[in-house]
């Protein structure tokens, strides 16, 4: 090594002793009779003197360094003057008085310094991502992550999960997504597809009896891109044989359990909660709500159905909804401003019709502009209902479930932040159970499989797959963390009449399924066993246990909202020849 130490790593035990470092000069101070440099590496940072003790070529050398510029000194460390001392690092009871300096490369005039006060934006730290990475905040994700990893990997080990890679160059896997697809120079107009998840190759690894298979799977999904979503991201992939959903669960929970401790301290208690997806929609209007707070939906549509309010009532009567939920102490928040703000976001944002409101008076009764369409009884029903105590608000949405669900799930959300209704450093872990097997193609009026087409339906349903489609629920669960579904996965059908049924549903005949999935069928009809399993999205879990915001501060490298690498610039485009060796013409832009 080029040091002796790290510059995390010096204390009052070095006192008197000669060292070498290497490192980054953070901040440079001059002190009229000498020099001050922070020097960091990725352990910290040490106070190093450069004064009129050092030897003249000590202080010649240092005379051109800037920020940013990589040195190695050798000096004694010693004890800083007294009143100098840095309680905020580890190594500030000390510092290293230089006796030799040297530039071993000097760096650019950088766009920005790691330790600069304001974060620059987004688009100059991906570019120069090297010189972001140098922040300590990503450092610190950057071990968080590793460790994350560690401590999964460790988990699985000790359960008798074996480590297998799948192939990355594969074909289409059943995510729902768009593949990226990857043009074959051999076979000229075929493609290879990067791998949505691992699923079918994992339950391959069953049918072939290795009974638990873990991967830190890449993935590759082409959508559209939000603030938990990349276009390539990492899975901790499972799959164990011989189970149920029970088990997985239990698994997962002794896994989160353990992550809990190791990586945040806080001890969980199991089993972690459950509810049905059913319940989830009910209740939070979304299927992984944020479960740091209470403010859960009320149903006011029986009550709608006896009111004169027309609004209300024909909403209701038409077979629609007319759901609630209290802003506690709300009115301290919103004014009339407010609320007409918190409307136009509902508006706007999810097609509502309006958002109806009362306030809560001090005698319990509730006001508002449409009171006077509501007899006092009703006013005192619905007050009733939704347990709405003075100061409050209590905000109302009629329409249909799906735009009920996704405009009280988004003003929930809003108001928790808003009213500060949770601890945002908290942790809140559950289940969410019991998916349906479909949903609705809104063009097409088709199925779509709700996880993907080989997730089993739960076994009490099985008839509906026949009578009730959309009533079919599935052996499917998803683990939730603070608002974000973090892992999902189902028990898979190993049984060939289920598994036609149900490509039947989702329009696939038996030739269309055996052209996309042939080899997973073929295998499935050698002695499968019963298998199930789970992926959770590492990204999304460094993600919450980092108490961050944006999946791209977990990732190294990762893309922008737009699917590029502002680094790298990837995506490119590629000599003339190349795609010829490739068989690929482009067509030109107006083509299409
Ligand atoms: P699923 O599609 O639910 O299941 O993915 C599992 C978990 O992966 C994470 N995730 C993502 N993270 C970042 N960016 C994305 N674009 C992205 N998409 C998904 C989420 C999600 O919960 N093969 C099945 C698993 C199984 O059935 O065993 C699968 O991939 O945290």
């Amino acid at each position: 090594m080029l040091r002796t130490h790290t510059c995390g790593e010096l204390n009052k035990d070095h006192i008197g002793q000669s060292v070498t470092l290497c490192g980054w000069a953070a901040k440079i101070r001059d002190h009229g009779g000498g020099k001050f440099i922070d020097l960091r590496d990725r352990y910290g940072l040490t106070q190093v003197v450069i004064d009129s003790t050092a030897p003249p070529e000590a202080m010649a050398a240092v005379e051109p360094v800037r920020p940013e510029w990589v040195i190695k000194i050798t000096g004694e460390v010693r004890v800083r003057p007294a009143g100098q001392d840095n309680p905020k690092i580890s190594t500030g009871e000390i510092e290293v008085h230089v006796t030799n300096f040297e530039v071993l490369n000097p760096c650019k005039t950088p766009p920005f310094v790691p330790n600069q006060k304001d974060l620059p934006n987004e688009d100059l730290r991906l570019k120069h991502r090297y010189l972001d990475l140098r922040r300590q905040a990503m450092q610190d994700t950057l071990v968080l992550r590793s460790r994350i990893i560690k401590a999964m990997r460790d988990y699985c080990e000790k359960h008798d999960f074996i480590d297998v890679e799948t192939p990355i160059l594969g074909r289409s896997t059943p995510e729902g997504a768009r593949d990226y697809l990857v043009p074959s120079r051999v076979h000229n107009g075929e493609f290879y597809a990067l791998p949505q998840s691992p699923q079918i190759y994992k339950q391959i690894m069953m049918v072939a009896g290795y009974d638990r298979y873990v991967q830190v799977a890449r993935c590759f999904r082409d959508e559209d891109l939000r603030a938990d979503r990349q276009p390539e991201f990492t899975q901790l992939d499972m799959e164990m044989s011989f189970v149920d959903s029970d088990d997985i669960i239990g698994m997962m929970d002794g896994m989160m359990k353990e992550l809990a401790k190791d990586i945040l301290d806080i001890d969980l208690q199991l089993p972690l909660p459950r509810l049905t997806y059913d319940e989830a929609m009910r209740r939070f209007g979304h299927d992984a709500p944020d479960m740091r707070f209470g403010v859960e939906i009320v149903d006011l549509t029986e009550i709608a159905k006896k009111t004169e309010f027309r609004v209300f009532r024909s909403v209701a009567d038409s077979g629609n909804f007319v759901r609630a939920i209290v802003a506690p102490n709300g009115q301290s928040k919103y004014s009339r401003r407010g609320i007409d703000e918190l409307t136009s976001f509902v508006q706007e944002n999810f097609g509502a019709k309006g958002l109806a409101w009362f306030r809560v008076e001090d005698d319990g009764k509730l006001n508002s502009t449409i009171a006077k369409n509501f007899q006092p009884e009703e006013l005192a029903e619905i007050a009733e209902t939704t347990g709405a105590q003075p100061g409050d608000l209590v905000l109302i949405i009629a329409d249909t479930w799906e735009t009920s669900c996704k405009a009280l799930y988004a003003l929930r959300k809003r108001i928790g932040v808003d009213l500060e209704l949770y601890d945002p450093s908290t942790m809140h872990f559950s289940w969410v159970v019991e998916f349906p097997m479909f949903d609705k193609d809104g063009e097409t009026g088709g199925w779509h499989a709700m996880h993907h087409p080989f997730t089993a339906p739960l076994e009490s349903d099985l008839e509906l797959l026949k009578t009730d489609p959309a009533k079919t629920r599935a052996q499917a669960y998803d683990l939730v963390i603070n608002g974000y579904e973090a892992g999902g996965g189902t028990i898979r059908i190993h049984d060939s009449g289920v598994q036609q049924q149900v490509f039947g549903l989702l329009g696939l005949d038996e030739e269309a399924a055996q052209e996309r999935f042939g080899f997973l069928l073929d295998a499935l009809k050698y002695g499968a066993p019963p298998h199930g399993g789970i992926a959770l999205g590492i990204d999304r879990v460094v993600m919450l246990f980092g108490g961050l915001e944006n999946i791209r501060d977990c990732i190294a490298f990762p893309k922008t909202q737009k699917a590029t690498d502002m680094m790298t610039e990837a995506p490119n485009v590629v000599e003339t020849l190349q795609l010829k060796e490739l068989g690929i013409e482009l067509a030109s832009k107006d083509d299409d």
